[in-house]
């Protein structure tokens, strides 16, 4: 199963997100390979020089696709983490996806602006002849507020692709985890922050299964 992580904009949590879910999933003893398919190799980077048993890490340039042909039959999962504002790279990474996911703020600003993401997994279905799962991901939610069901209508007055019920709260921990080169789960396993990995790892796979 090849998920990508994919949003024009920057700062979304598109790499914590990918890191966090490969490691996740390597710490299930699933075969595991993450790409990283931005040019500031945010991943590969913070990964280096800690051995992860059943995770290897790749670098990509554009090619991404290709490289995860390669490699696909090698691993149960491959997650691609992308650029942001390069077009070219997120097509090709969401056509070799079988599972996309969006992450992105609860602000109107960034759910508008991911109109332009939307619109690029669309023509990538199309041009592909197959549905590809597409969920959008909110990150950095105030643990102290609750805005889902604002948000969660906002959303769907503007798109067709559905919220994934997981969600990521704004927590120290995906940052402190990540300066150690762990996942929230590898660093404090009963933590707020790995409950809610636990959770989004088993909706993915849930709704990849489901669609099998
Ligand atoms: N759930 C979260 N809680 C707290 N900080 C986060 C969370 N997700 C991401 N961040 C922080 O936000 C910043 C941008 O995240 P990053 O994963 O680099 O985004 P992107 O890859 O989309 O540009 C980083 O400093 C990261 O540590
Ligand atoms: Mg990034």
């Amino acid at each position: 199963m090849i998920v990508t992580l994919t949003n024009q904009k920057g700062g979304c949590g598109k790499s914590t997100t990918t890191m966090n879910l490969a490691l996740g999933t390597a710490a299930l003893n699933y075969k595991t390979a993450l790409i990283d398919a931005d040019e500031q190799k945010s991943c590969v980077e913070t990964l280096e020089g800690h051995d992860k048993k059943n995770l290897d890490v790749f670098a990509s340039d554009k090619d991404v696709d290709t490289l995860a042909k390669k490699i696909k039959d090698d691993y149960q999962f491959i997650f691609i983490d992308t650029p942001p504002h390069s077009h070219h790279i997120m097509y090709k990474a969401m056509a070799v996806s079988d599972f996309i996911i969006i992450p992105l703020q609860a602000s109107p600003l960034d759910i508008k602006s991911a109109k332009r993401t939307i619109d690029a997994c669309e023509q990538v279905m199309k041009k592909a002849k197959r549905t590809i799962p597409c969920y959008f991901l909110l990150n950095r939610v105030n643990p102290r507020t609750n805005l889902s069901k604002e948000i969660g209508a906002y959303i769907r007055e503007l798109y067709t692709v559905p919220l994934l019920q997981s969600r990521l709260h704004n927590r120290v921990a995906y940052a402190q985890s990540l300066m150690h080169g762990k996942s929230v789960i590898e660093f404090n396993r009963s933590s707020d922050a790995a409950l809610e990995i636990k959770k989004l790892l088993k909706e993915v796979h849930r709704i990849f299964q489901q669609g099998k």
